[in-house]
């Protein structure tokens, strides 16, 4: 599928990987919504782009079906869906309050899966349709201290892959970016900040490329860096092997 005169929504789009998404279907010729909460950094991107911007809270979770409205009203139409926004938690589970948990739920698992709920029935009359889930390595593995985010984000890949399995044979095609360590705000925003030597962060304009990989190539998931798949194929041959391995070298971000 080739983006250009498409029409593609970008969650998240006022930072990170989601303006780094956006910039990039911008290049490769697609007319964009753009989805945050920022509004100023939303009407920059836009004056850059020609995006139009559509903002709301994804934590209203009730607030979806509108959002979804409003989202379709700007063009008309919808071809891509890059369902991008997210936000992190990080330290020990018993310190996280009810609210914490449903916050990290609601943005990372129940907004993503209720907007392509909501778009689904426009993106299926389009002669071609992506949508694209930006996961995360912590999904695949297990974090601790991001045990909520990580659990979320494997949930969110699960549904990506059933959804894949279920559209086969439709225009619709799903696909799954799984980064790694991405140089955002994500880290100062979840209130811990990244301090570990390796593995080294890499630019938002990575994840950014793969995901125009997944769209372009209909690629059901795409590593971001390639070597990632490594620890997640122990994990699944290997399951002692690797507990053992993520207890000295790895297991928390
Ligand atoms: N950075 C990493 O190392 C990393 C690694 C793996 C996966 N990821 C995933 O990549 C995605 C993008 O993260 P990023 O690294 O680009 O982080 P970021 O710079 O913090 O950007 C997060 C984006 O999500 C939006 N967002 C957060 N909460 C929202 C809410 N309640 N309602 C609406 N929008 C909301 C933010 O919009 P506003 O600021 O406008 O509210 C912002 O545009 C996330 O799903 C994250 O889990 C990141």
């Amino acid at each position: 599928m080739r983006p250009r005169g498409t029409v593609a929504v970008v969650t998240g789009a006022s930072s990170g990987i989601g303006a780094a998404t956006a910039l990039a279907l911008h290049e490769a010729g697609a007319r964009l919504v753009l989805h945050g909460r920022d509004t100023e950094r939303l009407a920059a991107l836009a004056g850059r782009t020609g995006g139009q911007v559509v903002t709301g809270d994804l934590a209203d979770t009730a607030a979806i079906p509108a959002l979804a409205q409003d989202i379709l009203g700007r063009f008309g139409e919808v071809d891509i869906l890059v369902n991008n926004a997210g936000v992190g938690w990080a330290g020990p589970f018993g310190e996280m309050t009810a609210a914490d948990v449903r916050r990290v739920i609601d943005v990372n698992l129940t907004a993503p899966v209720e907007l392509t709920r909501a778009l689904l029935p426009a993106l299926r009359t389009r002669p071609a349709a992506r949508v694209v889930f930006v996961t995360s390595i912590a999904g695949r593995t297990a974090v601790a201290g991001e045990s909520v985010y990580s659990a979320v984000k494997a949930g969110l890949d699960v549904f990506a892959d059933s959804l894949r399995f279920e559209l086969s044979g439709t225009t619709v095609k799903i696909g799954v970016v799984v980064p790694g360590v991405v140089d955002t705000e994500f880290f100062a925003r979840r209130g811990r900040p990244y301090e570990r030597s390796s593995p080294k962060p890499v630019g938002a304009d990575r994840i950014a490329a793969a995901v125009l990989r997944a769209i372009r190539d209909d690629r059901a998931e795409v590593y971001v860096p390639a070597w990632l798949r490594l620890p997640v194929v122990i994990r699944g041959v290997l399951p002692g092997m690797y507990r053992t391995l993520a207890a000295r070298f790895g297991g928390s971000s």
